[in-house]
């Protein structure tokens, strides 16, 4: 079979077994039987899903990398395609799929230019990038010790087969959580006198959370807080003792993160103590920005250029990519790859063009092997 074919068949696999973050049992097992099969060399790394293929070429040169995620979402499918998911409740809704085959094709195109490839090329197959930490595994493994560079690829339904999205600095948000638990003191409702109400203080912490990013950030920088859960007591005619309030911060540069994370605890605690409460303010915080390299994107750029493909000015993102934790060791370039317009990602209707598959798998040993 051509190389097309294959990397057809495997696609189609992967697109009707989809895991979920941290259960790609099947799905390793699978890249790992096509990688053999193809001669492709498997680093023994200890790790329960995902693992990491290693390309070595005939010419001294550097290590670099590629991360191609693996997990699929708890949406149920609505294509109609021939080759729907085979598990109730579980799609590539994000591509991921396409990710694989791409990352395999890669490594099997790298594989018949090892005589001109300077360096090695590592193939992370990345467990969990739905749950934004299952890049600390790979990271965990020491995989990425000797790395000096990553690239990193996602599907993009808003751009045509043949487009890839570069652009330089960042191009995905910091993705941190908090929670803000208010404490107030529970009585009748009829007699709030007797009590500290925590609602009218929750509810002033939503408003007040508002102005971080219309008062204390930079207006060119992007950003944005949003309450995404706000509860509190049971029935109707008590005072509960305590609300919650739960929610997100995005934002892309490091410094706007770490005021963020200080002015929502400072409102929390100082609104809640206005109406003479207490706040607690849990922060869990996530992947940082994901940020491309200068001298990375223009040789992307030129990889693109070389294979044909349509370069475009690359969307970014108030979303997160767990990419970011191996750009806090090694410079790093994120790319879009254009999968026919269609339904966006995380959508049942979600699909990516077969017809990119091999076209950016050629893209990716193109800019692997080039440099
Ligand atoms: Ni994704």
């Amino acid at each position: 079979m051509e190389i097309n074919e294959r990397l057809t068949a495997y696609f189609e696999w992967f697109h009707m077994h989809p895991e979920l973050s941290y259960e790609e049992f099947e799905t390793t097992a699978k890249i790992k039987e096509i990688l053999m099969e193809e001669g492709i060399d498997i680093l023994p790394c200890d790790l329960e899903t995902g693992l990491v293929a290693v390309v070595r070429g005939e010419r001294p040169g550097p290590v670099r990398a590629l991360r191609c995620d693996i997990d699929g979402l708890p949406i149920w499918e609505e294509t109609g395609l021939p080759y729907v998911s085979l598990y109730e409740g579980r799609m590539h809704a994000c591509g991921h799929d396409f990710h694989i085959t791409a990352g395999i094709g890669c490594a099997v195109l790298l594989k018949e230019r090892k005589q001109e490839l300077a360096g090695t090329v590592k193939i992370i197959f990345q467990p969990a990038e739905e749950s934004s930490l299952g890049a600390l595994k790979i990271l965990e493994t020491g995989v990425m010790e000797d790395v000096d560079r990553i690239w990193g690829l996602h599907a993009d339904p808003t751009n045509e087969a043949g487009t890839i999205g570069i652009r330089e600095g960042y191009v995905t948000a910091a993705v941190d959580r908090f929670v803000v638990t208010v404490k107030g003191v529970g009585c009748h409702g009829a007699h709030p006198d007797d009590g500290i109400d925590p609602v009218p203080a929750a509810a002033a912490i939503v408003q007040g959370v508002q102005t971080i990013v219309s008062r204390n950030v930079n207006a060119f920088h992007p950003a944005l807080v949003s309450v995404t859960r706000l509860e509190a007591g049971n029935t109707w005619n008590v005072i509960p003792e305590t609300a919650v309030l739960e929610g997100t911060v995005r934002t892309m540069d490091r410094q706007d993160r770490v005021l963020a994370e200080k002015r929502v605890r400072e409102l929390a605690e100082s609104i809640a103590r206005a109406y003479g409460a207490q706040a607690q303010t849990e922060w869990i915080a996530g992947p940082p920005a994901v940020y491309n390299d200068g001298g990375m994107v223009k040789v992307s750029i030129e990889a693109a250029k070389a294979r044909g493909l349509k370069v475009v000015p690359e969307e970014s993102s108030m979303g997160g990519d767990d990419f970011s934790f191996y750009e806090e060791k090694v410079p790093g370039c994120y790319i879009k790859v254009g999968t026919g317009k269609g339904q966006l990602i995380h959508q049942p209707g979600f699909m990516v063009d077969e017809k990119v598959i091999l076209g950016t798998a050629e893209y990716l040993a193109e800019l692997l092997c080039g440099e």
